[in-house]
């Protein structure tokens, strides 16, 4: 046959499918998100996410090392908190010795190399578990916007490199920034989550943190999953308000939005694989209809060709050990 061009003769040899790979994954740019709980906390086990366990404070010293020999260093951290200290105001999450803030010291202690990032939202100590206050059923933005910038401060106060704004109020990247700038935390970054759409792909985390809404769902502050623009519309806004990387998630049903973002933003675009997409993978794999690591560096990679520089994953450590280190696609 007269053919032109043959594009298989670039797919012939692992070797020259690598040289011509455009996109590649190195652990450096992975985020690993752990959950911690108080060292009397027994039930470690999260049923909907079968191999990640919530991690007690007591275990993080060891936890940190294992991540370490991955070559794995950052982290993005949320707690479970005990059900008496939730109340609708999020006092417990300004607390400067709380779970969180204990934790941040103690990693920080391990390694003061380790990146340590910190979720920023009230749904785990709020008695409603929404991610702000409720006033007459309903999420109250700037009051709530006032608690996330003193938790940020508290975030930094004990060491946190980054803090994570997970609860879609607006304003509240300007106002973080702000309340960090005036307390001289300069170099504390914020990585917000930009375009977070309201999302089913989250059930099996509200399971490991219980921090389900008591009443209603996330819908007036977590985005619509028919929008695009106003996801780049968020970006923007954050990106203004002083976010020094902007989030988008879950990843794999929102890849069309990484990439717009991508186009629109000169920052870098994270994206996070959320518990829901963890848990398809995980249980498709139990039951031998996917194989389980082709799925984790498929999806993956995907996602970086979409045009996430960094990812949050529940599957850090299996990319770290199955490429060690590496992955050419
Ligand atoms: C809390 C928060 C959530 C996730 C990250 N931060 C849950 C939610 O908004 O309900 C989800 C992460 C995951 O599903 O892996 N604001």
């Amino acid at each position: 046959m007269d053919i032109n061009r043959r594009h298989r003769r670039l797919r012939t040899t692992d070797t020259i499918r690598n040289m011509v790979a455009e996109t590649s994954l190195h652990v450096s740019q992975l985020i690993v998100p752990m959950f911690v709980v108080e060292d009397s906390v027994n039930d470690l086990a999260i049923p909907s996410m079968p191999g990640y366990s919530r991690i007690r404070s007591c275990d993080l010293e060891k936890e940190i090392q294992s991540l370490l020999e991955l070559n794995l260093k950052t982290v993005l951290l949320f707690v479970k908190v005990d059900q008496a200290l939730k109340d609708n105001t999020g006092k417990e999450a300004i607390n400067p010795d709380g779970l969180m803030q204990r934790a941040i010291r103690t990693i920080k202690s391990v390694d003061p190399s380790v990146v340590v990032m910190t979720d920023v939202a009230l749904d785990p100590y709020s008695s409603y578990g929404h991610d702000g206050i409720v006033k007459d059923q309903k999420i109250v933005n700037d009051p709530t916007v006032e608690v996330l910038a003193k938790m940020s401060v508290s975030h930094a106060e004990a060491g946190a490199d980054f803090i994570a704004p997970s609860d879609m109020m607006d304003g509240r990247v300007g106002a973080i920034r702000k309340a960090l700038d005036a307390r001289g935390f300069i170099d504390t970054g914020i990585l917000s989550y930009a375009a977070k759409y309201a999302s089913c792909f989250y059930g099996p985390f509200r399971d490991a943190l219980d921090s389900a809404p008591g009443f209603g769902d996330k819908k007036t502050y977590q985005m619509d999953f028919r929008n695009a623009s106003e996801a780049i519309s968020e970006a923007i806004a954050d990106v203004n308000e002083g976010a020094d990387i902007v989030m988008v998630k879950p990843a794999l049903a929102y890849l069309d939005i990484i990439h717009r973002v991508k186009q629109h933003v000169h920052i870098p675009v994270a994206a996070y694989q959320v518990s829901g997409e963890y848990a398809q993978i995980k249980s498709a794999a139990e039951k031998g209809w996917l194989n389980e690591p082709n799925a984790i560096l498929e999806t993956l990679v995907s996602i970086r060709r979409a045009g996430a520089s960094v990812i949050a994953t529940y599957f850090a450590k299996d990319f770290a050990r199955l490429t060690s280190g590496e992955y050419h696609a």
